[in-house]
């Protein structure tokens, strides 16, 4: 088929032409929506999978969704590395001045005017200047300097004069598990403020299978503050359509055992439907796609899969890391105890808590529950055996 028509997006946080089998999450966001229109207040969501299950898709649509209903948005994204910090701070100054400024939000009230200059101090005080939003600094509002303080105050304002309107207020972070302390404590009592106070301020938030203990682990309280949704591999159906639409849309279509193939072969996982869907498209070459077409499609988009998702988490880790990843892989996707890890490689356990918080710094492994650990990519098991099996 023509490979410039080819309607699949496989990367991380790239929108599928189809967002399928996320209905339920959908109508959450616009239920909070709909209800800030009558004052009320709901809890907000954090969404916790694997990689490449779609929480980023999912997320920025629900941005989208509060965005095209006049709420002021905001996305950022955590990152564990030692710049992290910093660079997450420009961004959420810099996308609440570019949030404020889109926003259609008629600045004639003087409950807006008093939101747009905490804004205007708090982006300064995260080090952001030059850019005007046309209203002066707010003088003793979010300008002490102390994160928590002023971000709570610049959260009170400007949900403040939303609530007015019907309307909401909203922080959008991927990664959170990856966010330093300081900034989640904040977002954490700005969040439980505003449910106080029943204020329309929300922090949505998209994460790892641990993101739900990160919160807790910070406030006790964060367990009541939101509905935690875990995002998995999608229902068969789901999957199949995930394939069988973008297809359609551009004038294709699957003989029903082809489809029946790239949904087993891709477990449900989102990411690895992109690429199974990519494949197939690229090495069919007519409609509709056959089963000997997916046969193909799985190994030219497994292959993929090994040049491009997995490597792209394994490249990070040192030999010793790997080494510690190749003796989990024998469990397969269930995850492993850390005590038979540690015997795999013939090791004491304590001596390998380094390596393992490490890696679980580096978003590859998290911990289920005490004592064990899992791979936060799925096929990774496969893929490490792959890579040992077909080395000379
Ligand atoms: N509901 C869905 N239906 C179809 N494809 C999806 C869906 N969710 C995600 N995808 C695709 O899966 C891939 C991974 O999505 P992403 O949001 O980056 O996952 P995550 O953030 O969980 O790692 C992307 O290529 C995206 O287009
Ligand atoms: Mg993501």
């Amino acid at each position: 088929m023509d490979r410039t028509l080819n309607p699949y997006a496989p990367g991380s946080g790239i929108s599928p032409k189809a967002l399928e089998g996320r209905d339920a999450e959908i109508e959450s966001i616009d239920t909070i929506v709909a209800r800030a229109r009558h004052g009320l207040h709901s809890r907000a969501i954090v969404l916790s999978g694997l990689r490449g299950v779609g929480k980023t898709v999912l997320l920025n649509a629900f941005r989208l969704h509060a965005k095209q209903r006049d709420w002021i948005t905001v996305p950022v994204e955590a990152r564990s590395t030692e710049t992290g910090r910093d660079s997450v701070r420009a961004k959420l100054a810099r996308e609440l001045v570019v949030a404020a400024r889109s926003s259609k939000i008629e600045r004639a009230g003087e409950a807006v005017k008093s939101a747009f200059g905490s804004i205007t101090s708090f982006s300064a005080s995260l080090g952001m200047s030059g850019v005007s939003l046309g209203v002066d600094r707010a003088v003793g509002r979010a300008d002490s300097g102390v994160l928590e303080v002023d971000l709570e105050e610049m959260v009170t304002d400007v949900a403040t004069a939303m609530k007015d309107k019907g309307l909401g207020f909203a922080i959008f972070v991927d990664e959170m598990q990856d966010l330093d302390e300081e900034l989640l404590t904040a977002l954490l009592a700005a969040q439980h403020a505003a449910g106080q106070d029943g204020l329309p301020f929300y922090v949505f938030g998209a994460g790892l299978p641990n993101l739900p203990s990160v919160l807790s682990e910070a406030r006790s309280y964060a367990e009541r503050l939101f509905e935690y949704r875990q995002i998995g591999p999608l229902v068969p159906d789901a999957a199949r359509r995930a394939l069988s639409r973008p297809a359609q849309e551009m004038g294709a279509s699957f003989d029903d055992d082809a489809l029946t193939r790239l949904v087993e072969a891709a477990d449900g996982y989102p990411y690895f439907l992109q690429e199974y869907g990519k494949a197939v498209w690229d090495v069919a070459p007519a409609r509709p796609f056959t089963l000997a077409d997916a046969e193909a499609a799985v190994v030219v988009g497994t292959a993929q899969l090994d040049q491009g998702f997995f490597p792209a988490r394994w490249d990070r880790a040192t030999p010793g890391e790997r080494a510690y990843l190749q003796a989990m892989a024998r469990d397969g996707e269930r995850g492993s105890r850390t005590s038979d890890v540690a015997i795999r490689l013939g090791r004491g356990l304590s001596s390998l808590g380094p390596t393992r918080s490490e890696l679980i710094k580096k978003g590859l492994i998290y911990s289920p529950e005490h004592g064990r650990i899992a791979y936060t990519v799925p096929g990774m098991a496969d893929f490490i055996r792959r890579q040992f099996t077909d080395q000379p």
